[in-house]
């Protein structure tokens, strides 16, 4: 099974939890979503490779390490994972980005793919898959599963909040991909929905509700 990381920061468990007040304006819940992420991309970032260079400093010449943030691709799941890139691009400046938009068919319910743009030469990079809410988990499935096919080096995903239900159903389709995220919460509705969570995610980035 796939490693389950539980940020359990201070700064992280404080953010969160002024997120989930249904009062939070569509300001504040953004502001403060983008701290959350950077706060975040520290852990996800934490075995990173890193390369040796040599640099001169005032006084001599040194060898020093640096990482190279352009082998990293962060990769939004349309729409909410949007919320979570400025933050992480804050502290990670050289990653590039991937978007991939995917609804579900209200027949089948499966993911059907409506947007995919990657950078190129996914194969030399680490994907880091990002979406607020890790719930039913067909969309993340789905995601990794379209990422795959490109060979990339490596696959984490983030969220913000998750629950068993979302855990199990990608540890299920993807054991290799590590999860990241700041809460497990007790279970899913029957609409989709995180409880206690902290509602839909995208209408509270973008105000759209
Ligand atoms: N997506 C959301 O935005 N919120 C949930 O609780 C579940 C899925």
């Amino acid at each position: 099974m796939s490693q389950v990381h539980l940020i359990d920061h201070p700064l992280v468990q404080h953010k969160l939890t002024l997120m989930r007040r249904k009062d939070a304006s569509t300001s504040s819940f953004r502001r403060l979503l983008g701290e959350l992420s950077s706060l975040m991309a520290y852990e996800v970032t934490r075995d990173m490779p890193m390369q040796d260079i040599e640099i001169e400093t005032p006084l001599e010449t040194m060898t020093s390490k640096v990482i190279d943030g352009k082998k990293l691709v962060l990769v939004s799941i349309l729409r909410a994972g949007n919320g979570i890139l400025e933050g992480m691009l804050s502290v990670v400046p050289g990653a590039r980005v991937g978007h991939i938009g995917l609804y579900r068919d209200p027949k089948t319910l499966t993911a059907i793919e409506y947007y995919f743009k990657m950078p190129g030469d996914m194969q030399d990079r680490d994907i880091v898959v990002v979406d607020p809410m890790l719930a039913t988990g067909n969309s993340a499935i789905a995601a990794v599963e379209r990422l795959k096919e490109m060979n990339p080096r490596s696959i984490k995903f983030v969220c913000l909040l998750t629950c068993p239900e979302g855990i199990g159903a990608l540890q299920a389709a993807h054991p290799d991909v590590p999860i990241y995220t700041a809460a497990i919460d007790r279970q899913l509705d029957s609409h989709g929905y995180i409880l206690p969570g902290l509602g839909d995610a995208g209408d509270r980035i973008f105000g759209t509700k």
